[in-house]
């Protein structure tokens, strides 16, 4: 694992865009599996800026949602497709078939599933997986003490989760209870990853995910037995290092 540290949240995300925008232009048909979040935000709004203002292009670039809501629609605001959709696709030429996205309402989850795994399969997988980390140790939804064995799958939101992701919503009664997420396997299988944590909620997982055991406990510190990780910090989140 390689460890970055940088002075505020926004330099978190100027550092990680420009490693994103490097590899766009070392491959520009590479692969990307997006995060959403607080914290990618800034990567996202630098992306921008790069597409408008140093002529970076998406036009052969492939995008995979990490995860996504079950039962929010693709238009809901705190759905993941349309957080993607506002922060990054609708400013970018990103072709909409290159878009890749969970649908949150399938009928079917386990066909769902089984539908992204392939799709993923068919784009000749993941390059660059972008994660954040939340204040359990969870990367995409993979919760503490699920198997990393898993691959695109049906998960319960823990506790903690749905809690912390309550402050994106009017109530925590609104926090969906379920979600599709790529599974630790799927993540493991991505070329590269770039893990993004910022402010001092993350300094503990942070911490046990890079110090700690590889544990389900902690699913970020399976990160530890891949072979080309990079972490991106801000102090606050680097606080226990
Ligand atoms: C989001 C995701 C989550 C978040 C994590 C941190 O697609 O899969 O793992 O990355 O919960 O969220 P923020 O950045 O909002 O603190």
């Amino acid at each position: 694992m390689r460890i970055t540290t940088v002075s505020s949240a926004n330099e978190v995300g100027v550092l990680a865009a420009q490693i994103v925008a490097a590899d766009i232009h070392r491959k520009p048909d590479c692969v990307l599996g997006l995060a959403t979040g607080e914290t990618p935000q800034a990567m996202y709004r630098e992306l921008v800026r790069l597409h408008r203002e140093a002529g970076l292009s998406f036009q052969r670039v492939t995008a995979f949602a990490l995860d996504e809501y079950i039962g929010l629609a693709p238009d809901n605001p705190n759905s993941y497709s349309h957080y993607l959709h506002t922060h990054l696709f609708r400013h970018v030429n990103l072709p909409a078939s290159n878009i890749c996205l969970i649908d949150g309402l399938a009928r079917d989850v386990a066909l769902e599933c089984d539908r992204y795994e392939q799709q993923i399969a068919e784009a000749g997988g993941i390059d660059l997986q972008v994660l954040g980390i939340g204040q359990n140790g969870h990367i995409g939804f993979n919760e503490p003490a699920m198997s990393f064995a898993r691959g695109v799958h049906l998960v319960e939101l823990d506790a903690v989760t749905r809690a912390d992701n309550a402050r994106f919503f009017a109530h925590l009664t609104e926090v969906p209870r379920y979600a599709i997420s790529l599974g630790i396997k799927n993540i493991l299988a991505a070329k590269k990853i770039l893990l993004l944590a910022s402010g001092q909620s993350k300094c503990a997982p942070v911490y046990q995910a890079i110090r700690g055991a590889v544990t389900p406990r902690v699913p970020a510190s399976v990160l530890q037995d891949h072979p080309d990780v990079m972490l991106i910090l801000d102090q606050d989140a680097a606080d226990l290092l």
